[in-house]
């Protein structure tokens, strides 16, 4: 694969390496609402096989696991060592009867069969890649659902033309276009992407984090 930006990724797994063991108590408390609420949009069925791309310390995996039962299959790419290894300290705490099968790996070149998925699943990753490289990630999630397959997505989200944007938000987006080492993330138009991907886009909703907006979006395959 040719890369065009080999250094925002290299600099967003050196990161979550970093940040892996601190990852939950920085970022679970705020987030978890919303990643349930993409997991719940997602409504998995006993024996479904799931994907989630940036799995990160593993939350939502166990909860996916959860829905698709030992019949189903639930498989993950992250790029980030740490942030596999506390993910399999999780499962190993309690493991799930589903198989699992996480990888490290980079979301815009899955190592999975093209239609080997019903769902995907993705929170809070999608703004972190490049503008030009999020069709990319889109294109492989769509490449690795079967017809008929559903996408989830949860991201920081803009704010829709006409309405207020928090200082929060703003200062998000300065501090992301100034020190991207420090906030690697921005607000995306996620609803905008899974459409241009290909995606019907089937349920979308709209919740907030303190006072910054985050999109849950469904598209179908
Ligand atoms: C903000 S964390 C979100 C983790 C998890 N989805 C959650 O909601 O708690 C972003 C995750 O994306 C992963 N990531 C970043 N770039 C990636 C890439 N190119 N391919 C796969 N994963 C990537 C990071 O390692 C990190 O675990």
């Amino acid at each position: 694969m040719t890369d065009p930006t080999p250094t925002v990724h290299e600099s967003n797994r050196k990161f979550y390496d970093r940040i892996a063991d601190a990852y939950d108590f920085i970022a679970d408390s705020n987030e978890k609402a919303a990643r349930q609420a993409g997991v719940k949009a997602l409504a998995l069925k006993p024996g479904e096989a799931v994907v989630e791309l940036g799995f990160g310390t593993g939350n939502e995996v166990l909860d996916l696991a959860a829905l698709v039962g030992p019949t189903g299959k639930v498989a993950g790419i992250d790029i980030s060592s740490g942030m596999l290894a506390v993910a399999q300290r999780k499962l190993a705490a309690n493991p799930p009867k589903t198989p699992i099968d996480l990888r490290v790996g980079d979301a815009r070149s899955l190592p999975f069969a093209d239609a080997s998925f019903d769902a995907a699943y993705t929170s809070f990753t999608l703004e972190l890649f490049p503008a030009g490289d999020i069709p990319a990630v889109l294109a492989e999630a769509r490449r690795v659902l079967k017809p008929g397959g559903r996408l989830a997505v949860v991201s920081m989200s803009v704010v829709p033309p006409g309405e207020h944007t928090s200082a929060l938000e703003k200062t998000y987006v300065w501090m992301h276009r100034h020190f991207p080492h420090l906030v690697d993330c921005r607000p995306i138009d996620a609803p905008a992407l899974v459409a241009a991907a290909g995606f019907r886009v089937a349920a979308r909703e709209e919740l907030h984090i303190w006072t910054m907006p985050v999109a849950v979006v469904v598209g179908g395959r």
